[in-house]
């Protein structure tokens, strides 16, 4: 099979340029490495060469690989020596008029026919190629870091380009290993925009005291299944990138409620507390090992009360199957006895609106997030309203963690933690295929790889259900009054439907 594109340049030999020129030479093109800075380029030859020397000793190519793979790259030291290539990948610093400026002298050099790509993540492709000649062959080509293991690209179509271009530039990424995805040019291209929901639903979590960092990165592992706490994967990035990122997607998006930045993470980059590599994030680090607070023990209490469900519970015969197997006695009265503790499980709405509307005891009223079914949950979330006495919140405590299942018990908020972050993740995820940005396909793929997400935010939404997650965010308004969770159309059509958020209309 022939390579498509033999012969590449690779401007920026940065982080990102030498991972694009390991995987574009194992692929088998030729690749010309040019970097502006004295010798970047050939240490960025010699970076990569390093790499494939750590595959030889791990046996995994042979020295004659190796020999064919150093062949192929080599440093360049000026413009006018990728005049010959066919593509031309850019990945110098993040500025908007250096990148058109290198644009404008990169096609002055090349053949009209050679294909002019920018790595770039948050700069508009359409504005870079704007200055361009003949923007029609000009796109974005957005990897991520490190390049070599993280195997999604994003091929961005600006204003003008060719499809033409963008389909041999996802074959090519294929010929990479890479799987490539199709974004329109709008801020954030797929990944960073379907990223928004996480950390700023999260944070906002953590700023109305619902519960701590460490408590509210247990519940979104344990329930819902994220590989790493929003939290924990702040400090991981380091505010100074993801600050700037979540205030760029915001205004570029002209205030959208639902991007809206936290001042949590304003304040502690203001203080310098960035995350892991400054020792001190959300989490303290010592020798790069994060300290997490330990777990309260689940309380030890002498009587259980009788429990009572609500009948407009979520999944409540299954709550009555779980407080039946946990040992406690189940009352069957239309109204609580005045012992009892009253359980309730809402989706979207807050304890303390249940207890209002349906008229009941609210120091005695406790609620359980069930909009996950608990036996896929290795963690169970008791919420309390301001009014829930201390002894029946512990003896809710003590039962829902009989069987050793840890249990957190947070604060009063409108769709607990998991429900909140879910509804938010799907619902920006399903506003993107409604704005277009992508296909429905395309985004859960470019998330789950991009992000490490367990399923795309789509699956997601499918998973617990669409009209699960559209009441949710229905209730979460009513709750908030905040225009952040207003239901996507694309959401509201389909889990009215019954339909799954990945159905695109004929
Ligand atoms: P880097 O700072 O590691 O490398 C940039 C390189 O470009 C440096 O070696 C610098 O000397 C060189 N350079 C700067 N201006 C130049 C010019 N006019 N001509 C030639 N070389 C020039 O940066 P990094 O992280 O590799 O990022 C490069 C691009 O990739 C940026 O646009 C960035 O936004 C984007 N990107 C970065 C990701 C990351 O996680 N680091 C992920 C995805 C995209």
């Amino acid at each position: 099979m022939t390579v498509h594109f033999f012969n590449i340049g690779i401007i920026g030999a940065g982080a990102m340029g030498r991972g694009i020129a390991q995987i574009a030479a194992q692929a088998g093109s030729k690749v010309l490495l040019l970097d502006s800075f004295e010798g970047a380029a050939e240490r960025g030859r010699a970076a990569v060469v390093g790499q494939w020397q750590k595959q030889v000793d791990k046996g995994r190519i042979d020295a004659a690989q190796f020999e064919d793979l150093s062949s192929r790259i080599s440093a360049a030291g000026q413009l006018d020596e990728l005049a010959n290539c066919e593509l031309v990948i850019e990945a110098v610093v993040e500025n908007l008029e250096v990148k058109r400026q290198l644009f404008l002298e990169l096609e002055k050099r090349v053949s009209p026919s050679a294909v002019l790509v920018t790595n770039t993540s948050s700069l508009s492709v359409t504005a870079i190629a704007a200055v361009m000649a003949r923007p029609e062959r000009m796109a974005g080509f957005h990897f991520f870091n490190p390049v070599p293991l993280m195997k999604v690209v994003e091929v961005i179509a600006g204003f003008k380009t060719e499809p033409e271009v963008c389909r041999r530039l996802a074959e090519y990424a294929a010929q990479m290993g890479h799987q490539a995805v199709q974004a329109n040019d709008t801020p954030g291209f797929i990944v960073n925009h379907a990223g928004r929901g996480y950390g700023t639903e999260a944070l906002r979590i953590a700023g109305e005291g619902v519960a701590d960092f460490a408590t509210i990165d247990r519940i979104l592992k344990d329930q819902a299944g994220f590989r790493l706490g929003p939290f924990e994967l702040l400090d991981l990035t380091a505010l100074d990138v993801s600050h700037p990122v979540m205030e760029s997607i915001y205004n570029q998006y002209y205030q959208e409620p639902r991007y809206r930045p936290s001042v949590i993470t304003r304040q502690r980059l203001d203080a310098g507390v960035l995350g892991r590599k400054t020792g001190e994030g959300f989490y303290r680090y010592e020798q790069d090992k994060p300290q997490v607070p330990p777990e309260p023990p689940a309380p030890v209490v002498d009587i259980t009360p009788a429990v009572w469900v609500s009948p407009r519970a979520a999944r409540r015969p299954e709550l009555l199957r779980l407080v039946h197997a946990l040992g406690a006695q189940l009352e069957s009265g239309a109204t609580p006895s005045s012992a009892a503790i009253i359980l309730v499980a809402p989706l979207g709405f807050d304890v303390t609106t249940v207890a209002a509307v349906e008229r009941l005891d609210a120091t005695r009223t406790v609620g359980i997030d069930l909009m996950i079914d608990d036996a896929a949950t290795k963690r169970r979330v008791l919420a309390t309203n301001p009014a829930t006495r201390r002894d029946i919140r512990d003896a809710a405590h003590a039962l829902f963690a009989r069987d050793g299942k840890p249990v957190s018990v947070i604060r009063d908020s409108g769709g607990f933690v998991s429900q909140r972050v879910i509804a938010t993740i799907v619902n920006i995820a399903a506003d993107m295929c409604q704005q277009r940005v992508c296909t429905p396909a395309d985004l859960d793929t470019a998330v789950r790889l991009g992000l490490g997400y367990p399923h795309g935010p789509l699956a997601m939404g499918d998973l617990y259900g669409p009209t699960n997650v559209l009441e949710v965010l229905f209730n979460l308004q009513t709750v908030y009054g905040d225009p952040r969770y207003r239901p996507s159309p694309w959401l509201r059509r389909r889990g009215a439907l019954g339909l799954s958020l990945s159905h695109e209309e004929e």
